[in-house]
């Protein structure tokens, strides 16, 4: 309610809408102006504190990230470009495997991260979540028998190799 008067149109007395008897002396008026004009003056103050809270707030969650490792910072921040951190959450690997799985956000899906940022990302993802003793057989097993392949390779090819020349002498 607008007791005091504003630009009010020419025929409209504004004492018509004031309660009857509510407001009968200009004094009272003037109260009631002093009062609304208080409560403004105190809604401002809120304000300008509720801002201050804000800025302390932001200030403080600045500092908060600022201390966090920089290795979690550049996975939260190179991982969540295409989907959220929960992708990745619960998932464990052994340090191979999360080698692997990060090769194959770049090369696959064209996550824009160079190697140097690669290495920095995968330790932190080691461990932060290493693999559990199952991951962790089957995973570090892989590197094992392809190694085992690549050095029995020569010998089964030698063998083989043998026994063709034997099969032709014979012949
Ligand atoms: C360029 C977009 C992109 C970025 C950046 C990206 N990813 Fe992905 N990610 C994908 C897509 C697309 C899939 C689903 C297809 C797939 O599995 O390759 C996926 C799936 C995954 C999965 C689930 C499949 C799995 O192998 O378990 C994991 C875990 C994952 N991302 C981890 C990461 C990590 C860690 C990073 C940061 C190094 C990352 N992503 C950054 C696009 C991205």
């Amino acid at each position: 309610m607008v007791f005091a008067a504003g630009p009010a149109a020419a025929d409209i007395d504004i004492s018509e809408y004031e309660p009857p008897g509510a407001l009968e002396s200009a004094r009272q008026r003037a109260q009631m102006r002093e009062g609304i004009a208080a409560d403004i003056e105190a809604e401002h103050r809120r304000a300008e504190q509720r801002a201050a809270q804000e800025r302390r707030e932001r200030a403080e969650a600045a500092a908060r990230e600022a201390r966090r490792p920089y290795a979690e910072r550049l996975t939260e921040q190179r991982c969540t470009a295409c989907h959220t951190a929960r992708n990745f959450a619960d998932v464990r690997h052994t340090w191979l495997g999360w080698r692997l799985v990060v090769a194959r956000m770049v090369w696959l899906n064209g996550a824009p991260i160079p190697l140097q940022e690669q290495s920095v990302i995968t330790g932190h993802l080691a461990a932060s979540r290493p693999a559990d003793a199952f991951t962790r057989v089957i995973e570090n097993g892989l590197p094992v028998l392809l190694i085992a392949i690549a050095a029995s390779t020569p010998v089964v090819l030698g063998r083989l190799r043998a026994r063709r020349r034997e099969t032709r002498q014979q012949a």
